[in-house]
């Protein structure tokens, strides 16, 4: 039998796999194309987590070699201030994607909000056109940055083909569940979508060759739900105390999936790194299409 170790899928590594070829590309385009791929992120307001987040993704948008432009506003803006900045970036040919962090504040309808966002530039592929163009499976969608990096980091695990594998999401959420199902879908693999009404979970769960957990429920998922020798993405990043001590699980009991599963994501270090990485990629998607240029990487 495989050693532990050598089952867990190694995000970090992938992740900076998949920046090393978008950067590469940014020279292409660069050097090739005169095109400089740019990235605005919008945050508003002063939640740590978001600051966090944004400040990763300025870093690693930079790193690339992308242009990075950045609007920090204040909790009080309103709705109207923050549409007109949107109106703005989308007329900015320097910004081929758009990205406002999430949650906003209540007073903000956050659906109009990303509604505003041109479909071409919007990088987190959350704007009804670019589902729809995923669910039509049209090459001009621009595809939600965490369902993309679980389809990449499956294939890590079972190679580029997963036709004919049986994929149980757990979880149907508009960001993740519906998505990733509709990506497996397109992966020609035979998909359940279970959910908090599915009767016998675990039953459901036993049944999969590919299982991805995005639930939101501290190791939620079980090892004897793990059929032997199935692919586990886990979604879920939870923050528990154990032992007195503050730590980030995921949806999965990982120790327990990972004596029956073939491959297992780990948390953190999963499916985690893979979202920034992605998110990189659609703006060079984004910064070819609006050019009417070939993109290399896919
Ligand atoms: N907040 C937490 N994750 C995300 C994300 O992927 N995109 C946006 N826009 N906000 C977030």
């Amino acid at each position: 039998m495989a050693d532990a170790k050598s089952k867990i899928i190694d995000g970090k590594a992938v992740a900076a796999e998949l920046r090393e070829t978008v950067a590469q590309e940014v020279t292409r385009l660069t050097e090739h194309h005169n095109l400089v791929p740019g990235l605005a992120v919008v945050l508003v307001g002063e939640d740590p987590a978001s600051q966090v987040y944004v400040r990763n993704k300025v870093r690693q948008t930079e790193a690339a070699g992308m242009k990075s432009f950045h609007f920090d506003r204040p909790p009080s803006i309103s709705q109207d201030e923050l549409l007109e900045l949107i109106d703005t970036l989308n007329a900015d040919e320097q910004v081929h994607g758009i990205l406002v962090q999430l949650p906003l504040p209540a007073h903000i309808d956050e659906g109009a909000v990303i509604e505003a966002i041109s479909p071409d530039k919007d990088v987190d592929g959350f704007h009804a056109i670019n589902s729809g163009r995923l669910l039509n499976g049209n090459a001009r969608a621009l595809v939600a940055c965490t369902p993309r990096g679980c389809i990449d980091l499956a294939k890590k695990a079972l190679g580029s083909d997963l036709s004919g594998k049986h994929a149980v999401v757990v979880g149907r959420s508009n960001i993740v569940g519906k998505p990733v199902s509709i990506l497996l879908l397109q992966e020609n693999c035979t998909v359940t979508i279970a959910h908090s009404r599915t009767q016998d979970l675990a039953a459901v769960c036993r049944t999969a060759d590919i299982l991805v957990a995005a639930v939101g429920r501290p190791e939620f998922i079980q090892g004897d739900w793990i059929k032997p020798g199935c692919t586990v993405i886990d979604v879920g990043i939870n923050r528990i105390e154990r032992d007195g001590q503050s730590r980030l699980v995921g949806d999965v009991d990982f120790d327990a999936a990972i004596q029956h599963a073939a491959a297992v994501t780990p948390v953190p270090g999963g499916v985690g790194p893979m979202t920034i990485a992605c998110l990189l990629r659609n703006t060079v998607i984004a910064a070819c299409n609006i050019n009417g240029l070939q993109s290399q990487i896919k």
